[in-house]
């Protein structure tokens, strides 16, 4: 057999990824990503799209400037200025890229009032420009699934005369099916004069529920790239998942006979980091990192999984990080077990860090008997994510009589010094506290959404708050865990109202709104 020839991974959760309705991230959180990104050893961090506004500048920026290894990639449309900002932010990246985007697809063309003859240049003359300002560019024709063969044939073949490096083939709707996206790719590559001077990639979006099967067909007619994001986040029904499509290649390595530089031993604790950071839980039943992923319950399989792992185990929960055990941690486990527990779960915390984690760990053993691998994760994932600031819980007391209404007084303190003291009623203890958050702040929201799910077992075992808000046209979301479902909602509320805050702060320093990826 061949030596395996490598496929590029570029991870677009910071771009793509954050384009999910209620996963706008702030710049820390992007770093802390990023970071676990270099760590997990993607080739290519997409870290966001400069020109949107200037947030996502200072952020595409701090990546490059702080995270080294993978090469660091900014998005840019068909527009000068759109490339000049991109170059700008990418520079202190020691590897970087600019990927710049233009629609190629009738309708687009339509709604872009651009001739087929002024898409072809303007493509061109945009690669030229990003090569002036940097050797690694990209071209993505945006809608190329459906973009007319003959006409998408001519963009390819001209953009890598104009110098792009890379040529992305994208599902932007998710339309695609496998056969018919292995033909097009097997099209380009016998047709467009120079194709083997470039890496094909492929970006596939999953709104049949198709991305990872249709990224992986390309890669077997000849795509070298994929683009995905953790957790398969990103617009509409999102991107294609990352340790699916990385897993399938590791586990199915006789077909595909190809290998990935990715640690899949980091999956695992890279997917829970996403999704306690953007509030969105990971389905249980999720392929590779789902919390029944390696759980065998049925009777029939259950006496083979005991005896030969292997026989229903296609691939082992340690591969992907998942070194979950049934071993619990109490009040008596010491600083080492902790430490070394924390460690297995695939964290790498560093002294400050894990005292905090420590504090809270004896808080809670108090409150619980017996701390689980859920318990401990949620404790190190809101360490990590704690000091959001400027608001804080001092005290929460509520009661709750089923003749009449719920009360609950908050007690908040500020960073700028205030302590503010407010008393509500409401439908129940949770709606209470809210409101009287609200009251207290001065923020006056309208609640979406509000999930209350368990991180482990037992009838003591914590519960984690989700909270969806939506205010100024803006979704914003919080997430706390607790023993006590009132208070881990009422520290997911002031979770939000402290992005609010940020936010706003944010906006009146730069005066910027963000454009949409669509907007041309
Ligand atoms: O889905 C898409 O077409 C994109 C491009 C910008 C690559 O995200
Ligand atoms: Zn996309």
């Amino acid at each position: 057999m061949s030596p395996r020839e490598r496929v590029m991974i570029f991870d677009t959760t910071l771009r793509d990824g954050e384009l999910s309705p209620g996963c706008s991230m702030a710049q820390p959180e992007k770093l802390r990503i990023a970071r676990a990104l270099a760590e997990l050893g993607v080739d290519v961090i997409e870290a966001g799209f400069p020109a949107a506004s200037r947030g996502d500048w200072e952020s595409v920026n701090a990546v490059a400037r702080e995270v080294q290894g993978p090469v660091i990639c900014g998005l840019a449309r068909c527009q000068r200025d759109d490339i000049d900002l991109a170059a700008q932010a990418l520079a202190p990246a020691a590897r970087r890229r600019i990927h710049v985007y233009l629609p190629t697809t009738i309708h687009r063309e339509q709604k872009l009032n651009m001739t087929h003859a002024e898409i072809l240049r303007t493509a061109v003359d945009s690669v030229k420009r990003a090569r002036e300002l940097c050797d690694d560019v990209e071209f993505s024709p945006e809608d190329a699934s459906r973009t007319g063969l003959d006409f998408l044939t001519q963009v390819v073949e001209q953009v890598i005369e104009a110098g792009a490096t890379t040529v992305n083939i994208p599902d932007t709707v998710g339309y695609t099916v496998p056969d018919e996206f292995a033909e097009l790719f097997r099209y380009l590559r016998k047709n467009v004069r120079g194709i083997d001077n470039v890496r094909l990639s492929v970006h596939c979006h999953d709104d049949l529920g198709m991305a990872v099967a249709n990224s992986l067909t390309a890669v077997v007619a000849g795509a070298r790239q994929i683009e995905c994001t953790i957790n398969g986040i990103g617009e509409r029904a999102g991107n294609c998942s990352l340790e699916e499509v990385v897993m399938a290649l590791r586990t199915r390595a006789a077909f595909f006979n190809l290998d990935t530089k990715i640690d899949t031993t980091r999956l695992y604790p890279t997917s829970r980091m996403l999704a306690n950071i953007v509030g969105l839980p990971i389905p249980r039943n999720k392929a590779i990192v789902g919390e029944n992923a390696f759980v065998h319950d049925s009777g029939i399989h259950q006496p083979g999984t005991l005896k030969h792992a292997s026989s229903y185990e296609i691939m082992r929960p340690q591969d992907v990080g998942l070194s979950r055990t049934s071993l619990v941690l109490g009040k008596h486990s010491g600083r080492h077990a902790l430490q070394e527990r924390v460690r297995e779960l695939g964290f790498d915390l560093d002294e400050v860090e894990f005292a905090r984690v420590l504090e809270e760990f004896k808080l809670l053993a108090d409150k619980k008997k017996e701390l689980y691998d859920g318990d401990i994760e949620a404790l190190v994932l809101q360490a990590e994510h704690s000091a959001a600031g400027p608001w804080t819980l001092q005290n929460l007391r509520t009661s709750f009589d089923s003749a009449k209404s719920a009360e609950a007084t908050v007690r908040l303190s500020h960073a700028d010094g205030r302590s503010i003291e407010m008393r509500s009623t409401g439908d129940g203890p949770v709606d209470a506290a809210l409101k009287a958050i609200e009251r207290a702040t001065g923020v006056d929201v309208v609640l979406r959404k509000f999930e209350v799910r368990s991180v482990s077992a037992g009838e003591d075992a914590q519960g984690e708050a989700l909270v969806y808000v939506e205010y100024n046209q803006r979704t914003y979301r919080g997430s706390s865990v607790s023993t006590n479902i009132v208070e881990s909602a009422t520290q997911a509320f002031l979770e939000v109202i402290n992005r609010i805050e940020l936010a706003s702060a944010t906006l009146a320093r730069t005066g910027t709104q963000r454009v949409a990826k669509a907007v041309i």
